[in-house]
């Protein structure tokens, strides 16, 4: 078993303070403790918490209450600013800095991050190679397509060699085909980079084809409606995994509790 490199423990979240009116109870205790190298994908209704969740995590804001441990250290309700390079993040929008090429993003993380010399510089060609750009480190955000941009998002996500990575809907905003492609790419970036990741998406057969566990999200304030192990073997984690019998087990399970739980849960059912 991996050691545990991530706790949550009654996580909750609201926007504005309890005397407000318009005060917003947006997460209500969430816990959750993920092992290295596990992959974990959160799937629940649009606007139910999960971009909150992940930003608690990238330290944009503090929890309400709970606490977060880190590598076996207490944080409380927020990650302190020199943890935060132990993740690497990838955005719901791919966020990129339009006026630097692909590797002047890369490099652009390293500068914030105070990462110099020839090992960091070595690695932002391995991580452009990783996602397959390498030829356009040279090239500008404008001139990349949806889905290149989104793979150079990743590469950035882990040029500084973060122990956990996370993904904000990273296929969100490509058409289907690109989508399905970049998937398979995100599971082979997993298995050779072994990075424990957690992942948002809005599609169960994405979060099958990718997960290891499954945390489906309950409306607001989301709240951890039910877990599940994701025990497709690596191996038939192929082209043909809708053809796989437990794919299809677990891809009936989840769609029918999230077609009970969420309002728009209709539309994630194929
Ligand atoms: N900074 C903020 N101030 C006040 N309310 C906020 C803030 N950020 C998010 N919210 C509210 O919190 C709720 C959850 O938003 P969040 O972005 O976490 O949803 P989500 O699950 O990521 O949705 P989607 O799948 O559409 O991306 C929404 O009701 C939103 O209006
Ligand atoms: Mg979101």
């Amino acid at each position: 078993m991996e050691r545990e490199i991530f706790r949550v423990e009654n996580l909750s979240k609201s926007f504005g303070t309890e005397r407000e009116k318009d005060c917003v109870e947006v997460i209500r205790n969430i816990s959750m403790s993920i092992r290295e190298k596990e992959f974990i994908v959160i799937l629940g209704d649009s606007g139910c918490g999960k971009s909150t969740f992940l930003k608690i995590l990238a330290g944009i804001h503090p929890a309400s209450g709970g606490n977060i441990t880190l590598d076996g250290k207490s944080c409380g309700v927020s990650i302190p600013r020199e943890e935060l390079r132990k993740f690497g993040f990838v955005f719901q929008s791919d966020n990129l800095l339009q006026w630097r090429t692909a590797g002047g993003n890369l490099r652009f993380i390293l500068g914030m991050m105070k990462l110099k010399g020839s090992r960091w510089e070595k690695r932002v060609d391995e991580m452009l190679e990783l996602v397959g750009l390498l030829d356009y480190r040279h090239v500008y955000p404008h001139e990349l397509s949806g889905g290149m941009k989104q793979r150079v998002g990743i590469a950035r996500a882990l040029v500084h060699d973060p122990e956990i990575l996370v993904l904000d809907q990273p296929l969100g905003a490509l058409d289907t085909i690109t989508r399905k492609m970049l998937a398979f790419e995100v599971l082979n970036i997993w298995k050779k980079t072994q990075k424990t990741v957690i992942m948002v998406t809005n599609n169960v057969d994405e979060a099958l084809l990718l997960a290891s566990r499954i945390f489906i999200f309950s409306p607001l304030p989301a709240g951890i409606a039910r877990e599940f192990i994701d025990d497709i073997p690596v191996e038939e984690r192929t082209v043909e995994i809708s053809r796989n019998r437990r794919f299809n087990e677990l891809r009936g399970e989840i769609n029918a509790l999230l077609r009970v739980n969420m309002k728009g849960g209709a539309s994630y059912g194929k």
